[in-house]
């Protein structure tokens, strides 16, 4: 299949990846034109406009910063949409507001194409090894179409109702994670003072209801940045977070409710933006907390 993927960034890249191991025709196309060439060298067709993109391709995944970036790359003067997207599948991958894909499926369906969301859960090591978890919204029909493709880029498929449904449940499902980077940051500054080894400190939380499966997972990483290595690479940065914490208040104010812990835990991560960390790694969260 012609899959054209916009957006190389982290995701994006391990995305690419996974579809060229699998020998799908994949043309890529990035704003900043660099992140492009290992995929170039990996196989892939990089293509210099978003337009030429998507008339190279039959289905068009984007995954992408924000709304504001999924604005630039669908909506640009030689965007996605400038040329004719008749019959071409959209597969939506940032994580934004329900509006904003809500918007994009409207834009995407008066020009003749189908569009599904699934922003998705896991990062780039699950993104190479195609075992995302995705939160899919859509109409049936576009979903059914889409299928094949993101059981290659998925575990586990969840269709959660149309368009907006599956942002709505990638929001939700960020929410405690992002709570608990900082909530685990205030837990270690309880126990700074028993002078613990960072290595043992994690591996008492890991075992016990006090962690996530993200702490399980990283939980090498996240003792050595305690021990103050620097992390590298980097899976998910602290900016990005904030970016989906400030994405859920302003969704629960659409809502008319409020997220009083998130609010909170947001005005954490702008003070960590603020200190100058905002590019380092989201382990970067707790440490900060924990050294204060
Ligand atoms: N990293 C994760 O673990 C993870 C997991 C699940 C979901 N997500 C979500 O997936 C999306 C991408 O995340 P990522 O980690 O891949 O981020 P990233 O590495 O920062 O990549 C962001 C991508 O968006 C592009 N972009 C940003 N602003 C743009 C603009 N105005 N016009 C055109 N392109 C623009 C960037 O292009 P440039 O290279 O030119 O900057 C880059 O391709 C985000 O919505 C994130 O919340 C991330």
């Amino acid at each position: 299949m012609k899959i054209g993927i916009a957006g190389t960034g982290r995701m994006g890249a391990a995305i690419a990846q996974r579809l060229l191991s699998l020998r799908h025709e994949v043309a890529v196309w990035n704003r900043t034109e660099e992140k492009t060439r290992p995929l170039a060298a990996a196989g892939a067709k990089v293509a210099g406009r978003p337009a030429e993109l998507a008339a190279a391709s039959e289905t068009v995944i984007t995954i992408l910063t924000d709304a504001a970036a999924i604005d630039a790359a669908y909506h640009g003067r030689d965007g996605l949409l400038s040329g004719n997207v008749s019959g071409k599948v959209f597969i939506e991958m940032s994580t934004v507001r329900p509006e904003t894909e809500r918007a994009l499926a409207g834009k995407i369906r008066s020009k003749g194409g189908a569009m599904i969301e699934c922003p998705v859960g896991g990062t780039i090591g699950p993104a190479k090894d195609g075992k995302l978890f995705g939160f899919v919204g859509g109409e049936a029909q576009d979903v059914a179409r889409a299928r094949p493709l993101l059981e290659q880029m998925c575990r586990r498929i969840e269709h959660v109702g149309p368009v907006g449904a599956g942002a709505s449940m990638k929001l939700a499902i960020n929410l405690p994670l992002l709570v608990f980077w900082q909530a685990f940051g205030e837990a270690l500054a309880l126990v700074k003072p028993l002078g613990l080894d960072a290595a043992r400190l994690v591996d008492i939380f890991g075992d016990t209801s006090g962690a996530t499966t993200a702490l399980k997972n990283r939980a090498a990483t996240l003792a050595s940045a305690l021990q103050g290595v620097e992390v590298s690479p980097i899976t998910v940065d602290i900016d990005a977070m904030r970016k989906d914490l400030r994405t859920m208040v302003e969704e629960a104010k659409s809502l008319g409710t409020e997220l009083p812990v998130t609010a909170s835990a947001l005005q954490c991560y702008e003070e960590a933006a603020k200190a100058g960390i905002g590019m380092n790694d989201i382990t970067g969260i707790p440490v900060r907390w924990m050294k204060r």
